[in-house]
Order: C-alpha cells, then sequence, then structure tokens
C-alpha cells in the first residue's frame, strides 16, 4: 500500500497532505442519484468531484456491503437487518426505486465492487465504516485487508474512518499503512488522545457542531480537519476560509466552485 505522501497526525508536527482533494462527494452523488450505488458514484464523477464517501458494513455472512442504515428499510425495497441478512439476498434487493424510478434496478453494491469502479474512475475514496454492536473489530480488520488487497498501489488516495474507535484500532492493526480519521459529531475534549490511539491522519466533524474558536485551534496544531455535510456554498466557503482541509457534499458541482486551490504544500 503506497502512501501518497500521507503520514498519521501527530501534536505539533505539520504534515503533508498530498492528494486529498477539497471536496468529496458524500455517499456519491446523493442528491441526484441514490446515496451509496454506482450511479451515485457515477455521477459524481462527472459533476467534477475527485473523491467520493461511502458506508460499508458487514451482513450476516461477512460480505462488507455499502449502505448507510443498520437496516435495508429505507433505501431497498427489503425489509431487516443487514447484518441478520446473507450476501446473495442483499444482492437481489433494489437500492434506486426509493429514490426516483429512473434509478430502478440500482444494487447495493459490495465494498469490493465499489472500490474496483472508483479505482476504474481514479476517484479517491473515504471508506466510513459502519459496525454493528459486537462487530467493531472485525469491521475494521476485514475492511482494512480488503482495501489493502483491491485498492491499486498507485491508485487516489483511500481513507478510512469511523465512528467507532474499535473498528479503527482494528483497522489499524490489520494494515498499520491505511490512513484512518476520526468521525466525531463533535470533537470532543479527548479529540487529541483519541487520535493519537488510533493513530489517525484527519479530524471528521459535524458542521452544525463547529464553532470557530475550536477550528481555529486545530488549524493551528496543523491538524487536517474534514467537515459534513455541507451542501451551502456560502457555508463551504466561510469554512475552507477558517482552514477547513476539505468538505463533504451531496451536492459536489455546487461546492467545487468555491473550493479554493490546494496550498502548493497540499498538492
Ligand atoms: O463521514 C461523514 C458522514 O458521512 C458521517 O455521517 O451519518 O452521513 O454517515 P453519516
Ligand atoms: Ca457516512
Amino acid at each position: 500500500m503506497h502512501g501518497k505522501g500521507w503520514e498519521p497526525w501527530r501534536s505539533g508536527l505539520k504534515l503533508p497532505l498530498t492528494g486529498l482533494p477539497r471536496v468529496i462527494a458524500h455517499r456519491g452523488a446523493s442528491a441526484a442519484a441514490p446515496e451509496n450505488t454506482l450511479a451515485a458514484f457515477r455521477l459524481a464523477h462527472e459533476r467534477g468531484a475527485r473523491m467520493v464517501e461511502l458506508d460499508a458494513r458487514l451482513t450476516r455472512d461477512g460480505v462488507l456491503v455499502v449502505i448507510h442504515d443498520s437496516t435495508l428499510d429505507r433505501t431497498t425495497d427489503g425489509r431487516g437487518r443487514v447484518i441478520e441478512t446473507d450476501s446473495a439476498s442483499l444482492a437481489l434487493l433494489d437500492a434506486g426505486s426509493w429514490f426516483a424510478p429512473a434509478f430502478r434496478g440500482e444494487r447495493i453494491p459490495t465494498l469490493e465492487a465499489a472500490l474496483g469502479f472508483l479505482a476504474g474512475l481514479d476517484l479517491a475514496v473515504n471508506v466510513e465504516l459502519k459496525s454493528d454492536p459486537g462487530q467493531e473489530a472485525r469491521t475494521g480488520a476485514e475492511a482494512a485487508r480488503l482495501i489493502a488487497r483491491v485498492w491499486p498501489s498507485d491508485g487516489p488516495p483511500v481513507l478510512i474512518s469511523s465512528f467507532q474507535e474499535e473498528t479503527l484500532l482494528a483497522a489499524r492493526h490489520a494494515v498499520p499503512e491505511l490512513p484512518r480519521g476520526l468521525l466525531r459529531e463533535r470533537a470532543g475534549a479527548d479529540w487529541r488522545a483519541a487520535m493519537e490511539r488510533c493513530a489517525c491522519s484527519t479530524l471528521h466533524l459535524a458542521a452544525h457542531h463547529l464553532d470557530e474558536s475550536l477550528l481555529r485551534e486545530l488549524y493551528r496544531e496543523a491538524v487536517p480537519v474534514l467537515v459534513y455535510t455541507v451542501n451551502d456554498p456560502r457555508e463551504a466557503k466561510r469554512l475552507f476560509d477558517l482552514g477547513v482541509r476539505a468538505l463533504f457534499t451531496d451536492v459536489p458541482e455546487a461546492i467545487l466552485p468555491v473550493a479554493p486551490p490546494l496550498p502548493h504544500s497540499w498538492s
């Protein structure tokens, strides 16, 4: 696995983050296509995004699939929990009709299929790991090994993230060189210790809990901050001006025009 210049963040060190785009299409171009489907990833690419975020979780038979919720109900024509469903049944479900009839027949991709598709488009990816109770370590380890096996060594950046530290720690243990991001709604008083525990490169925070003094502190500390989910270009500009490294958005075509160029040291 190559590092593309990525290194774990450490207090007081300014580290290069070469190749990490400013704008990350959240679940693909999810305002215009059903989230977490190949259609949404394709559309993100067509609309100019160079990186997508997706959500991955385990099925009953241990296959990592790309779906946000713990249940199938909202985004497919199936019912029940993903962790209680076999991958073969899940592969038959329609993951597009709930969004619009034109997307009928979209499937829940396996993580392996999604990564192959994204690599083929030369899109960078943030794989957010969602772990069911009791599956935290397994999810992290399986995902890290899968990514290390299938992602091209000369491909664009790939970044694992999770709200669950146990999942990040398992990923770290399985494939230490794979970059990790600590995902939180609020940074919390222990953000520094948590980043160090999991050897994270980036800190991902919710837009609606941010305050400017925290952002200034993180910028001073050279912590690369990625903020979700920002669909308003004016808000995006304000956050970029405050030193935010990258934004997750459902509308990449609206945010790309206000994204500043990367400083030389980051490009
Ligand atoms: O990874 C950022 C963001 O996607 C986390 O929240 O609920 O959209 O997965 P959620
Ligand atoms: Ca997510």
